[in-house]
């Protein structure tokens, strides 16, 4: 019998970044669940194909092309989902971009666009939703997607790590906030996880390394360097897959995680153990 906690009927989710990866499990998770999801993404294509599969098994999606960080699309987004499903319950930001530069090497324009997308576009989305959330007056979780790169000092994720060490402080700032409203805010900092986004990361890694073949056979895995390394440095023995990431947001959409709020969960295989 499906536990009855994690059952999400009747209830709404917006997800950003729905269209790759991360996103894209989770919203099909979330409507497997039960939830009508609202999927947003700046790849329309990507998009399609999420809302497709979520519909052919039987689920609710409707497609959102947005740029999160574009802060009156992603109101619009919110508002729609209200006025369709009558209510949005979860916000599960997930959309974010990946950038990779020393920090003698990094200026202006690298430092604003990763801000832009991973810190602006997730504070914009809590606003939004949380605005609306106080307003229906039944509570509700939102979601945002931090990073390991928040516990460590890895070399070239100097505006990557700090928008995400960014969202971390909004997410435990904003429960301190809403609480009162139950509307809980938790952060998941997830470990390397296979997707386009790690995969573009790797191929770029592994061409600086005249051994490696980055157009090699991608059935081959583990395939990079990186993560052959995160690899063997995870006590499981494994990088993740973007469904164990999914889980871990269906948790805290749900109310299995009812006592829950301004945390970080980390689902990483074991590679760091903060306290
Ligand atoms: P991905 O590249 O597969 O998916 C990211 C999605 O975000 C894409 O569909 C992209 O179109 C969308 N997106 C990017 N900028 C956008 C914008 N301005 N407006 C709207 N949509 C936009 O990447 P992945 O791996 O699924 O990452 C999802 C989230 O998880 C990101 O926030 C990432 O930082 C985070 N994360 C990923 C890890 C990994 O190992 N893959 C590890 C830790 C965190």
């Amino acid at each position: 019998m499906p536990v009855k906690a994690y059952d999400l009927t009747g209830r709404t989710a917006l997800v950003t970044g729905a269209a790759s990866g991360i996103g894209r499990a989770a919203a099909i998770l979330l409507a497997e669940a039960g939830a009508a999801v609202h999927c947003a993404d700046r790849d329309e294509k990507g998009l399609r194909q999420t809302t497709e599969r979520i519909s052919a098994a039987g689920g609710t999606a409707r497609a959102h092309p947005l740029d999160v960080t574009d802060r009156a699309q992603l109101a619009a987004a919110v508002d729609e989902a209200v006025r369709t499903d009558g209510s949005l319950d979860v916000m599960a930001n997930i959309a974010g971009i990946m950038h990779s530069s020393t920090v003698l090497e990094t200026d202006d324009a690298d430092l604003d666009r990763v801000l832009a997308v991973n810190f602006k576009g997730v504070l914009y989305g809590c606003q939004e939703a949380a605005r609306a959330m106080i307003a229906q007056g039944a509570g509700g979780s939102i979601i945002t997607m931090a990073s390991g790169a928040i516990d460590t000092g890895a070399p070239g994720l100097l505006c990557y790590g700090a928008a995400k060490a960014a969202v971390v402080q909004l997410t435990k700032t904003l429960a301190s906030e809403v609480g009162r409203h139950r509307i809980r805010v938790n952060a998941v900092a997830p470990g390397w996880i296979r997707t386009p986004m790690t995969d573009h990361h790797s191929e770029r890694d592994d061409s600086r390394d005249p051994g490696r073949d980055p157009a090699g056979d991608p059935g081959d895995r583990p395939r990079s360097r990186i993560e052959e390394a995160m690899t063997h440095a995870a006590p499981l023995g494994r990088v993740g897959e973007p469904e164990d990431i999914a889980h871990a947001v269906l948790h805290l959409a749900s109310d299995a995680s009812s006592f829950t709020t301004g945390q970080i969960m980390r689902p990483n295989g074991g590679v760091a153990m903060p306290w």
